[in-house]
């Protein structure tokens, strides 16, 4: 009952849109008609620029972060992981946009931050070493799932690990398009790095 009641304030939290909103409110923007389409952080920065950018990859984090955590304040027994979870399910699909929401990344990235800071660390230095190296947003991405999946094999934490390979097989499969088209050399890359 605990689980259930939390994985659905979270599977809430994760369905915030946050791209929708900050592209809606301030900028007059559906981001969803505009470059990928896609309901993400990237997205936010290819078509509203920077500011806008920052801002809804911090709030995508951080409704991982939040979901996650939040459990742990009422009761003990609960393991925040699977809770975020259902963070990152809302993301992708949120109720609050007719189910057609992010490629599971930042808000992955939140449910991590939330456990283990210093694996988001790790996380966050990988996705930027690749992107420096490919220049491909979607790729880093992807590439950033299977290493830190790596590390935490290699951490040996079982619990981690589980948690990790079913989020990068969430971001795997939610960059289907993006794998088509960096086959097919049609991917847009990063001009800024
Ligand atoms: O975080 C999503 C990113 O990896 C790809 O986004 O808009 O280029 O499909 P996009």
């Amino acid at each position: 009952m605990t689980y259930l009641l939390f994985a659905l304030i979270a599977y809430v939290i994760g369905s915030i849109p946050s791209g929708l909103i900050v592209g809606k409110v301030w900028y007059k923007t559906d981001i969803r008609e505009h470059g990928s389409g896609n309901l993400g952080g990237t997205n936010t920065f290819r078509v509203l620029g920077l500011k806008a950018g920052l801002i809804v990859t911090s709030a995508d984090i951080l409704k991982g972060t939040i979901a996650t955590i939040l459990p742990l304040f009422f009761v003990t027994e609960i393991n925040p992981l699977i809770i975020g979870i259902f963070a990152v399910i809302g993301h992708m699909y949120p109720v609050f946009a007719r189910f057609k929401g992010g490629k599971a990344v930042a808000t992955s990235g939140g449910v991590i931050l939330g456990v283990n800071p210093i694996l988001f660390a790790i996380i966050l230095a990988t996705f930027f070493l690749m992107l420096y190296a490919t220049k491909y947003v979607s790729l880093s991405s992807m590439v950033t799932g299977v290493i830190t999946v790596i590390v935490t094999i290699l951490q040996n934490d079982v619990g981690l690990t589980i948690v990790t390979t079913i989020l990068t097989i969430f971001v795997i499969y939610r960059h289907r398009a993006n794998i088509k088209r960096i086959l097919n050399k049609t991917e847009p890359k990063i001009t800024w790095m």
